[in-house]
């Protein structure tokens, strides 16, 4: 229907408009964030310039003020008032700007922003309560941004690694209490596990770390203790560490990481969303059709990194057979031909299901990149583009991330958004 008595404001008549300045985080530095910045405000319907300096906004229509302050992932300010956003950032325990609250629990490779997931939550038009889902959620990145913003997020992966990252980021806030009460049984039987004694023994001390870990009643807290050891396990790993120093060490940050969450979510007054994440396979998702409001997700990048390689001492350590594990990872199996050819049948039988479950006129935001297996470059993009056209998606952005590394090596990949029109 067309609406013949609306007419544009007159120049004077929008000088008298509220103005609102909006100043974007001094950390967003390049072009595709600017340009999600944009989308962001779009998404709520505010009407924006920009001014000279590219890093403040003049919004007019007038916003709802409320709503951003809560809900914006790039701006620091909104008229005189701190974003929800910025403030989270500050309940930090690590050097990194992104790796905020419980984020940094682990060191999993391949993270998302969670800068920019915050903000492809918003450009998704996902409303409190409503639900999102992420078929590849890794390190949980997905989980713990949808939970801040009060959306209920489902998230699912093979891996039993992924599971227990993305469970123990949001689920401890609720257990908390018990995390601290157990803190110098753990470390006492972490000890005795690794033979070292110390000489002072206030209560003797009979159990070892697994048998410590299985007198847990509850899983979220018994999942918290297991990955503490898990943290302590990478850090040898990769870094040589001392096995007990970098035990205690992590477990101290990780329970003040978890303190900080649960008292940023009563400082902010957040109403934080559900979170259910299952192991499971995207190429079978145990969903209904047309359940969810959004996905949100990153796949394997084609056959970029062997996730089963990668963590190989962390599924060991919790007692996985590694071949009998591989047959069930996206990307890491066959050789040659035959592996790319693979990947993609996997990928359109996940893309499917993405489709199948998203609710009608919804959209799906998928982050992925362009790999070069064997001197060949994989197009990656091109194929996402091209099964999710036919599945009835609708392209609605396509967002190009280029970041130059050291040695000038280029890192690109893109956000592809959806919508399902058919
Ligand atoms: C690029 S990572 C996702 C990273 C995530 N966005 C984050 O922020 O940590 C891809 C994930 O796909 C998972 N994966 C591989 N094959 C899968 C399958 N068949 N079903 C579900 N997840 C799978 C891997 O375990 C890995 O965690």
């Amino acid at each position: 229907m067309k609406v013949t008595n609306v007419r544009e404001p007159t120049e004077e008549e929008t000088e008298k408009m509220p103005k609102w300045s909006a100043e974007l985080i001094e950390n967003v530095q390049f072009i595709y964030e600017l340009a999600l910045a944009e989308l962001e405000l779009e998404a709520f319907g505010v009407d924006f310039t920009v001014t000279n300096s590219l890093r403040g906004f003049v919004l007019r229509n007038p916003p709802d003020v409320d709503t951003l302050v809560r809900r914006l992932a790039y701006f620091k300010t909104i008229g005189h008032r701190t974003t929800d956003y910025y403030r989270l950032t500050r309940y930090n325990r690590t050097r990194s700007v992104n790796q905020y609250l419980t984020h940094w629990i682990y060191p999993y490779k391949g993270k998302f922003h969670p800068q920019m997931i915050r903000a492809l939550l918003n450009i998704l038009k996902l409303e409190a309560n409503e639900t999102v889902l992420d078929p590849f959620i890794g390190s949980g990145t997905t989980a713990v941004e949808a939970q801040l913003l009060g959306i209920n997020c489902i998230g699912i992966d093979v891996s039993p690694l992924c599971i227990l990252q993305s469970k123990v980021k949001t689920e401890s806030i609720y257990v908390i209490d018990e995390i601290e009460r157990l803190r110098e049984e753990a470390i006492a039987s972490f000890k005795l596990s690794n033979r070292v004694h110390t000489l002072v023994v206030e209560e003797p001390v009979a159990k070892g770390y697994n048998e410590f870990l299985n007198s847990i009643d509850d899983d979220r807290v018994r999942d918290f203790y297991l990955m503490a050891k898990l943290v302590a396990i990478s850090d040898r790993a990769r870094r040589g560490r001392d096995i007990v120093q970098s035990f205690i060490k992590n477990l101290e940050q990780m329970i003040s990481s978890v303190d900080d969450y649960e008292r940023a979510a009563r400082e902010l007054n957040l109403q934080l969303g559900n979170v259910d994440i299952r192991q499971g396979d995207a190429r079978r998702l145990p969903l209904k059709d047309e359940s969810i409001q959004g996905v949100m997700t990153s796949p394997p990048y084609s056959i970029a990194l062997d996730y089963v390689a990668n963590d190989a001492h962390a599924f060991e350590a919790m007692g996985y057979d590694l071949d009998k594990m591989r047959d069930e990872f996206i990307g890491v199996r066959g050789r040659g031909e035959t592996r790319i050819k693979l990947y993609n049948e996997d990928m359109t039988k996940s893309f499917h299901e993405m489709h199948r479950v998203l609710e009608k006129g919804r959209c799906c935001a998928i982050v992925i990149g362009n790999a070069t297996y064997q001197q060949h470059k994989i197009k990656t993009i091109e194929f996402t583009i091209e099964q999710c056209e036919k599945l009835g998606f609708t392209l609605i952005n396509n967002i190009n991330k280029i970041i130059y590394g050291l040695y000038n090596v280029m890192q690109t990949d893109n956000t592809l958004i959806f919508r399902k029109d058919r």
